[in-house]
């Protein structure tokens, strides 16, 4: 057997649930000793994937991979080298941390003295030390999901699934579940991370999918994924309402792509190639034309902008739903 740097790959996963499609021709290949982000809107399929790639559902057609292990010909090699955390916490509420740690461990075939050693070192990694023998009842949400990591990584596994680690929690929790999962990769272990929040993809994922409809449409790096969608971007406020139309049509002829307009925050964004030519020939023109500028700046885009291009805008679908309305609107009038 060679080493492969892959931790996870994929091929034309299909998987339906009546006639439901939630896998519909995935591909993924996650590189070793990453966080690689699964990054989509509900129903998109992220679940799915991860709980076929966990063993925990079988896949219709397709092959998958998991640590040198086909899921489906070798479920219980792959269950040797993965934890997984699921969209809801299994965690007894009626035990402490500590005591729920231990039973993890028991219920993983430690002894009973390994099983305590193993809790110890979680809840220190975890930072739980504190809240070790509160009863969970006591625990913050940024806690409890904390916990949760460290149930699944009774084992120390390779491969770590986390699905929607954060949803539901509060910025702090948010930023304590963050901490943890660096934490977890500092020491090795690969991470699969679904998430529909593109904060938490750009911040924690070295590579990001963006999953739709069951299949990936996009697969990069953060800072390309963003590119793609026409590198930086020209931000402008104008100061009244009015002054929108003329502030479009200045932005329109210097960018590179169609200005998007939000009305009631009189702010206009569009993509530029060369941005400071942009920035500059836009600022002067809006100057010699006499409108109101309040704010003018570059930046860089948000991965928002990133998941709309590709989930929703460019989409067809919502193309024709979009043009379906325009015309039923314009035949109201
Ligand atoms: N057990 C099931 N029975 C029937 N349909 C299902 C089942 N599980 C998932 N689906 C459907 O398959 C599609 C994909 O679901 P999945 O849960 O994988 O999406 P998701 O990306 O995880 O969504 P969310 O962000 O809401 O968690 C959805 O349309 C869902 O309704
Ligand atoms: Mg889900």
């Amino acid at each position: 057997m060679t080493h492969t740097p892959v931790a996870i790959r994929a091929e034309g996963l299909r998987k339906h649930y009546k006639e439901k499609r939630a896998l519909d021709g995935f591909d993924l290949t996650v590189p070793k000793g990453m966080v690689y982000g699964l990054l989509g809107p509900n129903g998109a399929g992220k679940t799915t994937a991860v709980r076929i790639l966990a063993t925990l559902v079988r896949l219709d057609e397709g092959q998958a991979e998991v640590a040198g292990h086909d899921v489906v010909t070798q479920p219980r090699r792959v269950r040797q080298k993965i934890g997984f955390t699921g969209q809801y916490a299994a965690v007894d509420e009626v035990l402490t941390g500590r005591q729920n740690l231990r039973m993890f461990g028991r219920l993983f075939h430690l002894g009973a003295k390994r099983a305590a050693r193993r809790a110890d070192e979680l809840l220190e990694q975890f930072d739980l030390v504190d809240a070790a023998d509160k009863g969970l009842k006591e625990y913050s949400g940024g806690m409890r999901r904390r916990l949760d990591l460290a149930a699944s990584m009774i084992l120390a596994p390779e491969i770590l699934f986390l699905d929607e680690p954060t949803t539901g929690l509060d910025p702090r929790g948010r930023n304590e579940v963050w901490q943890a999962i660096r934490a977890l990769v500092t020491s090795g272990t690969t991470v699969l991370l679904t998430t529909q929040y593109l904060d938490e993809a750009d911040q924690l994922a070295e590579r990001i999918a963006v999953i739709d409809h069951g299949r990936v449409i996009a697969d990069d790096a953060p800072a390309h994924l963003k590119s793609l969608i026409g590198g930086d971007r020209i931000e402008v406020v104008v100061h009244g309402a009015d002054d929108i139309p003329a502030a479009a049509t200045v932005v329109a002829r210097v960018a590179s792509g169609e200005p998007q307009i939000d009305e009631e925050n009189r702010r206009l964004h569009a993509p530029v190639t060369d941005r400071v030519a942009a920035l500059t020939e836009i600022a002067r023109t809006l100057h010699d034309q006499g409108v109101a500028v309040e704010d003018i700046g570059l930046r860089r885009p948000t991965l928002d902008e990133v998941f709309l291009s590709f989930t929703g805008d460019r989409s067809e679908e919502t193309a024709e739903r979009a043009m379906g309305e325009t015309v039923k609107e314009e035949a109201a009038v």
